[in-house]
């Protein structure tokens, strides 16, 4: 039995960065077991709980500020996959994404020695411009961070081209893409 943990983390019904989240989904089911939990948060809801640089968490392994935000923290502490999915905003992921991430102080202990070491993960993201493919840049960026934290990235997923709401829906490339990162995920 294997659990997924998946952050979404775009503001929009029927975004984009959902429905690759979910292809990414139905691969991991696909690859998996009956008994196989895939647990997925909506990062908008933990939109409050910005960090404040209190310092505690590293000592802890928990966030003292906010137990809604230790809650998801602990999920992937006790997960054996990780899901990031954002959309790019500003060659970045978005707001959502970066105020949970700002947490993950509490994956470093105090020697820095990483508390999700050996997890794997799974990246995607989706961008407006349909010439350069921003998307792929986001999820080098987080393929570093999670590399940093000894987490293994199996693969990542950058979609360009898809601007307006559920565009995705009919790129099939990108659709079959994010299912096969589904199953890589979940085939160890
Ligand atoms: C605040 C903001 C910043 C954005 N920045 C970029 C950008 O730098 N490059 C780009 O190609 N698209 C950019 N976009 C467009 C989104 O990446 C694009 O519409 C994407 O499909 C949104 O995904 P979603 O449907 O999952 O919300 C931006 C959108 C917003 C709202």
């Amino acid at each position: 039995m294997k659990k997924t943990v998946v952050l979404m983390a775009s503001p929009r019904l029927q975004s984009n960065t959902d429905i690759l989240a979910n292809r990414v989904m139905d691969g991991i089911r696909s690859a998996g077991s009956e008994e196989d939990i895939i647990d997925k948060t909506d990062l908008v809801e933990l939109q409050e709980f910005v960090c404040c640089a209190c310092g505690q968490c590293r000592a802890a392994g928990e966030c003292l500020q906010f137990p809604e935000v230790t809650e998801i923290l602990e999920k992937i502490e006790e997960a054996d996959n990780l899901v990031l999915a954002t959309p790019t905003w500003w060659l970045g992921p978005s707001s959502y994404l970066k105020i949970f991430m700002d947490h993950w102080g509490a994956f470093l202990r105090p020697d820095y020695t990483s508390r999700i070491a050996g997890k794997r993960a799974a990246v995607v993201s989706c961008c407006g411009n349909a010439e350069i493919n921003l998307a792929d840049q986001v999820c080098s960026q987080l393929s570093e961070l999670l590399s940093f934290l000894k987490v293994d990235v199996v693969g990542t997923l950058g979609v360009k081209g898809v601007a307006e709401i559920g565009a995705v829906s009919r790129d099939r490339s990108a659709l079959e893409k994010a299912f096969q990162l589904g199953v890589a995920l979940n085939s160890k």
